[in-house]
């Protein structure tokens, strides 16, 4: 009878110095993370500008970033093009008076209500997701 109570004390005392012993042993984990930086530092203040206008318009109706829906993918937009003072003028252009050929057939509703300087925001965004 004695000695079962012993034995049940030590193994009560082993449990509760495991305890501890884990406890601290938790507590002096470190976990050490290494935080890759998720923000490009290509992003610039004109691009946000263009994509919260595009967000505010109808745009995202008819296109998305990575995929055709009834216009290209915007990526795809992107790709095709060469950022130059030109070429973001004739697409700011086309996205105010709306039009097809150049993807196909589907055309593109005019924004009569655009500004030329919101448009050119926008396609300064697009362009920049080239891959
Ligand atoms: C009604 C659907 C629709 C809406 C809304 C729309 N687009 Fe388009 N978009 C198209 C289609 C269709 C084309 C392909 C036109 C073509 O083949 O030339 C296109 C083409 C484009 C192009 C490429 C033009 C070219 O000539 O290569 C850009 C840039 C563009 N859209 C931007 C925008 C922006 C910015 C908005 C919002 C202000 C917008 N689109 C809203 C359907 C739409």
């Amino acid at each position: 009878m004695k000695r079962t109570f012993i034995i049940l004390g030590l193994a009560l005392a082993f449990a509760a110095c495991n305890g501890n012993k884990s406890n601290s042993s938790t507590d002096t984990t470190t976990t050490t993370t290494t935080t890759t930086s998720a923000s490009s530092s290509t992003t610039t203040v004109k691009d946000t500008v263009g994509k919260a206008l595009i967000a505010k318009n109808d745009c995202l109706t008819c296109h998305k970033l990575d995929q055709k829906i009834v216009g290209p993918a915007y990526q795809d937009v992107a790709n095709k093009y060469t950022a130059s003072a030109d070429v973001i003028d004739t697409l700011a252009n086309k996205v105010i008076k709306g039009g097809s050929g150049n993807w196909g057939s589907v055309p593109m509703s005019a924004h009569p209500d655009l500004s030329m300087d919101d448009a050119r925001e926008m396609i300064k965004y697009i362009l920049s997701l080239k891959k």
